[in-house]
């Protein structure tokens, strides 16, 4: 059935990902597409563990949206996200849940200062998905995926989400703390994927590839330090990351293959800017981010 509070902004893996595993669950939302579709239906394909299931939704655009929004999952690129939700304001319900699903840091605190009357939550997750066709998305990576509000309100608006769902969602008070462990393992992976044009398991090639980790590890973790940041051992995950996703291309070099734009200002630049204002130096991500933009990556 569907359910006409929930919407999934961005049919994107991420978007497609959630969409269906809603739909799995019996929530089937709304798919909002950038553009106009001339199809008002389409059969999401969902492919996990060599099975396919397919999960009907309705797909919208900004324009025809027919209703309100109480809870809206944005699964949109970093630097899409606020003209998106643009877009859709005048659909957002005042008691609106809306949950971002951006990679790194910097997207969700603007869009959590813009809609400061909506209740904004961040969520960081180490799902694996990609799309091999349109709607048709794979399931890759089982991993995990942390919700927390970032405005402070303490009802769950997104209770369902934490029992019987096919991901595995779990509550964190403190979100921010989640999202940074994550910007960091990002931080030192996906710019130097872009670089290499390589596999994540290449980057541990014992060799040049594997040194520039090494120094990104050590750069991050100051960073982290002089945020504030719980002690992380960010060398063991970015390794075991590199490890048991030694076959993915990083979301990073795929956007570059595909010569699309990054989320390495909100990855990197994010770190960057962070460093600036704490006094602490990061000139490998510096030299990182300076090479990458030479190659046309930004
Ligand atoms: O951005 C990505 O692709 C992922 O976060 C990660 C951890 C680098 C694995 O590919």
């Amino acid at each position: 059935m569907h359910c006409d509070k929930w919407f999934v902004l961005g049919a994107g893996s991420m978007g497609c990902l959630w969409a269906a595993s809603l739909g799995h669950k019996g929530i089937i939302p709304r798919l909002i597409l950038r553009a106009s579709s001339e199809r008002q239906h389409v059969a999401l394909k969902l492919r996990s563990d060599d099975q396919a299931q397919y999960f009907g939704v309705d797909v919208v655009c900004a324009r025809t949206i027919n209703g309100s929004i109480d809870r809206l999952v944005v699964c949109t690129k970093a630097q899409d996200t606020l003209a998106a939700l643009h877009s859709i304001e005048p659909y957002l319900n005042d008691n609106c849940h809306i949950l971002l699903l951006q990679n790194g840091m910097g997207s969700q605190q603007t869009v959590a200062q813009r809609y400061a009357n909506h209740v904004v939550w961040a969520a960081s997750s180490t799902d694996g998905a990609y799309l091999p066709a349109p709607f048709e998305v794979c399931h890759a990576g089982q991993g995990e995926t942390w919700i927390g509000p970032l405005t402070g309100v303490s009802t769950n608006g997104f209770d369902e989400l934490l029992h019987n769902f096919r991901l595995t969602v779990r509550y964190h008070p403190a979100i921010e703390e989640k999202l940074w462990e994550k910007l960091a393992i990002n931080c030192c992976i996906n710019g130097l994927t872009a670089l290499f044009n390589c596999r994540n398991g290449e980057l541990l090639d014992g060799g040049v590839k594997q040194s520039r980790l090494d120094r990104l590890v050590v750069e991050t973790c100051s960073v982290l330090h002089a945020a504030g940041m719980p002690a992380l051992p960010l060398h063991d995950r970015v390794y075991g990351v590199c490890q048991t996703t030694a076959s993915n291309i990083s979301s990073t070099c795929r956007d570059a293959r595909q010569g699309r734009a990054t989320e390495l200002p909100f990855i990197n630049g994010f770190l960057i800017d962070k460093a600036r204002s704490l006094d602490v130096a990061v000139p490998h991500h510096h030299t990182l981010m300076t090479q990458l933009r030479s190659r046309g990556i930004r």
